[in-house]
């Protein structure tokens, strides 16, 4: 690399949004997703307005059920792997792959000394850790790949180098030591400003930068290796790696399975089959199957698109639902992909963006394996996607639809998982989440008439109540009046409409906690909550103009995750803790550490909740947290580490062995006016900031938080 250290913009006085995040973000991230109208217009407003439910602590209805409770029946599951088998694809070489996603015994206890809030473009972590940048974009992924430069980057190259704005991580054994694993990424979105030197506009890019922009999209997977026995991993750099891989935007195929899948809805011009996608869009968060594979989130795909302001009827309704502009052909933010695909021209094929918004399997273990986008799982804007086996060997993924005001669904297989560890086993379930019943949730409140919209506590001294699973497609057959199963599939936010799903504040990550069986939602925040005509505050979303989010706990009925009822609480209203609207599980808030927008979430072996964060409002750069769920040290939250300035936290991954800690530092120095010449952060190599994952370990060899 051949660019000296660059001048720093000032990182006061920066063009900030209301939720904290900088224009610059907004602008890439999510086609500035906050200036354009709330997607969600429909009617279906909250619970506590249509039944006036009262419910015990214990969730017992008392008066005016909104639907049947359902007692669940089942035994116990714990998640397990199977080792990376061929199913119809060419047989790998077979890694000796352990239990990839189960949780360890090993105690962690938080003992760590919090790092305090700061605006240091560094990654900042506690004392006595360590940590080190496994991989930055550019990087070679693929053997062969051209070593970086910035100043002449190519289409080719990029196809084998990591892609730009890493978003989830895993961390996947290779032997039962975990000595080596193989780390996959998304990498969900790319910022032309950031990337090329002499950026002037989408428009004056040439095509080949255009298409190096779709190839920095995607997934990447590559092979790591432990040093020594410390927790650090560094990037395999020679050697065959037969696993390292680049799937992007531009080149990679993926097969649509389920119900929808060859529907008229997913036809195009160039592909009849309705089956067949060329590319996976803004894949942001994710999860790791029991068998060994791995679930990514097509999120804001909206903004790819352009060309709706054609349409009417049915189809405008459509687009508008889901974020795409139906008045201008060019909305603030449109990536101008169309000027070398007119796939993403919708006036020409209308029905190109029904072919993302999917959660995507794909299976790193199976070199040239053909991702697959599964239909049942239904089309929204997908967070992300985790799962927890049931008592009866079910696969139950819990998943988020990051907009204001929109829904949690979960899915649950109609088959079982095969826990064998056979290639019939790995065959059969990589099926399993093809065909399966579609829920959308519905909450019932224990304190409707206190919640003011300040976060104001209710006198029961809970933000709870109960729920229920509402089904939209189930044993093949709609469950939605006026919607065939194509249309609840394709067209799920308007099936969750139809349903009167609740509307929460930006469900993103959605995870069950291996320890407790519980699940975890981060809700971002919602600054339009209670503005106007919206949706004002509710229990599940105390806050009216909620800038700093809040993380729902669910407790699905008997432990039975297949069921259709539930209990839930808040146990974090995310803020200042000098902020009387803030709540940590009741614990002293003077010993809390400040907190904002919580992204993603993830689990050590003990079972403490971590959660990064995403456009931090109190000012502060974003970070890794970690809070414990049980015990005297319950609500105890504390700052782990802080990722440089202008950047989010994602991932994050903590391994089986509770030594490394992974993150994923989103878009450094993405702040208005910066550029590779004039970079706002420095991170990671002291130049012009680049997106990459790094790894963080106590260097006495203790387990992560302790
Ligand atoms: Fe890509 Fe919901 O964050
Ligand atoms: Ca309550
Ligand atoms: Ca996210």
């Amino acid at each position: 690399m051949t660019d000296q250290i660059r001048r720093q913009l000032p990182i006061v006085g920066v063009a900030k949004v209301p939720h904290g995040r900088d224009r610059m973000t907004c602008l890439y991230r999510c086609g500035n997703a906050c200036d354009h109208p709330v997607p969600n217009v429909s009617d279906n407003d909250y619970f506590g307005d249509m039944v006036q439910t009262e419910v015990t602590r214990r969730g017992v209805m008392r008066v005016g059920a909104a639907g049947a409770v359902a007692l669940g029946l089942g035994g116990a599951g714990v998640l397990s792997a199977s080792p990376a088998f061929a199913a119809a694809e060419p047989a790998p070489a077979l890694p000796p792959v352990g239990e990839v996603t189960a949780m360890t015994e090993q105690t962690t206890n938080l003992t760590f000394k919090a790092v305090a809030p700061n605006r240091v473009d560094a990654l900042v972590v506690p004392n006595g850790y360590d940590h080190s940048v496994v991989i930055r974009w550019g990087d070679p992924v693929v053997p062969g790949a051209k070593r970086f430069d910035v100043h002449n980057q190519t289409l080719e190259a990029q196809l084998k180098q990591f892609g730009y704005n890493n978003d989830f991580v895993a961390v996947l054994p290779l032997d039962k030591k975990a000595t080596r694993a193989l780390l996959v990424c998304n990498h969900e979105y790319t910022n032309e400003d950031l990337m090329f030197p002499n950026f002037v506009s989408q428009d004056a890019l040439t095509a080949e930068q255009i298409k190096i922009a779709m190839a920095a999209h995607g997934m990447s997977v590559v092979e790591i290796e432990r040093v020594g026995k410390t927790g650090q991993y560094v990037l395999v750099d020679s050697g065959s790696r037969p696993y390292n891989r680049r799937v992007t935007a531009l080149t990679t195929h993926f097969k649509l399975t389920g119900p929808a899948a060859g529907s008229d809805l997913l036809k195009t011009a160039a592909d009849p089959t309705g089956a067949d996608v060329i590319g996976t869009l803004n894949n942001c968060a994710g999860g790791v199957t029991p068998w060994g594979t791995i679930l990514s989130g097509e999120e804001n795909f909206n903004q790819y698109f352009v060309g709706a302001e054609t349409s009417t009827g049915d189809a405008k309704t459509r687009f508008n639902r889901y974020g795409i502009d139906t008045v201008n052909r060019y909305p603030s933010g449109s990536r101008k992909w169309e000027r070398v695909d007119e796939r993403f021209d919708l006036s020409k094929n209308p029905n190109e963006a029904n072919r993302f918004g999917w959660i995507v399997e794909f299976d790193p273990f199976t070199p040239g394996s053909t991702p697959r986008k599964h239909t049942a799982m239904g089309r929204v804007k997908h967070e992300g996607a985790n799962i927890i086996k049931s008592k009866d060997a079910k696969a139950v993924a819990y998943m988020g639809d990051d907009e204001r005001f929109d829904y949690l669904y979960k899915f649950v297989s109609d088959k079982k998982v095969d826990g064998r560890n056979t290639p019939e086993a790995r065959k059969h379930n990589l099926t399993v989440l093809e065909s399966g019943t579609l829920y959308v949730a519905k909450l019932g409140y224990t304190s409707a008439s206190e919640i003011d919209g300040t976060g104001k506590l209710p006198t029961d001294g809970a933000f709870n109540g109960t729920g229920t699973w509402i089904p939209l497609v189930k044993g093949g057959k709609s469950m939605v009046e006026g919607m065939t199963v194509d249309e609840v599939l394709v067209f799920t936010r308007l099936a969750g409409d139809k349903v009167g799903a609740t509307k929460m504040d930006r469900p993103e990550d959605v995870e069950p906690n291996p320890v407790n069986r519980k699940i975890y939602v981060a809700l971002t925040n919602n600054t339009n909550r209670g503005v106007g005509t919206n949706a004002a505050a509710d229990e599940a979303n105390p806050r009216n103009g909620n800038k700093h989010g809040h993380i729902l706990e669910i407790t699905e009925d008997n432990d039975d995750h297949t069921g259709t009822t539930f209990t839930w609480q808040i146990p974090i209203v995310c803020g200042d803790p000098t902020d009387p609207a803030t709540y940590f599980m009741g614990y002293d808030k003077t010993k809390v550490s400040p907190i904002s927008c919580p992204d993603n979430v993830a689990f050590d072996g003990a079972g403490n909740l971590w959660i990064s964060t995403d456009g931090n409002a109190l000012q502060s750069n974003d970070g890794l947290f970690a809070v414990p769920l049980e015990g005297p040290e319950k609500g105890h939250l504390k700052q782990f580490l802080s990722v440089p300035f202008g950047a989010e936290t994602c991932g994050p991954w903590i391994t089986d062995d509770n030594k490394s800690v992974f993150v994923a530092v989103q878009h450094p120095g993405e702040i208005s006016g910066a550029s590779v010449a004039s970079p706002a952060s420095n991170w990671p190599d002291g130049d012009f900031a680049k997106p990459g994952i790094a790894v963080t370990w106590s260097v006495w060899n203790r387990n992560v938080g302790s």
